[in-house]
């Protein structure tokens, strides 16, 4: 799978990041199971804890969307290469998939892309 189309939304994503505290600007695109494509960015709060994480932004305009099943997440920081995403946020995509497996999870290592899978990223899930 190519995914340098994912790849360039969330870099477009990145730009809208709400982040003056941190200044750490993420952008994420969600592919669901059907090929649409969903966008979010980080926003912050001066309460810090109520911060949302660009994958799960995205992943809510998925849902809301009525998506399901998400089958790769493109996840890009102009701060980091290789932005991998929070133990929180391989929790909330765990919640929307089959199978670990069947995730991809789409980092950018300069002019690279890497991927993993989510069984990669999060061994062990909890489930219920
Ligand atoms: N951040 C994300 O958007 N995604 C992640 O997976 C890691 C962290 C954001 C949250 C906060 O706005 C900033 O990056 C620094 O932690």
């Amino acid at each position: 799978m190519n995914y340098d189309d994912l790849m360039q939304k969330a870099m477009e994503a990145s730009k809208n990041s709400y982040s003056p505290y941190s200044k750490f600007a993420v952008g994420a695109c969600v592919m669901a199971d059907d090929g649409s494509t969903f966008t979010g960015c980080n926003f912050e709060n001066s309460s810090f804890g109520m911060t949302i994480c660009a994958e799960r932004n995205a992943i809510g305009s998925a849902i809301a969307a009525g998506k399901r099943i998400i089958k790769a997440v493109a996840i890009y920081s102009p701060n980091q290469d290789n932005c991998v995403p929070c133990g929180a946020c391989r929790q909330v995509m765990h919640e929307f998939c089959k199978n670990d497996n069947d995730v991809d999870i789409v980092l950018k290592n300069g002019d690279e892309l890497k991927v993993y899978t989510l069984a990669q990223l999060f061994p062990e899930s909890f489930s219920m």
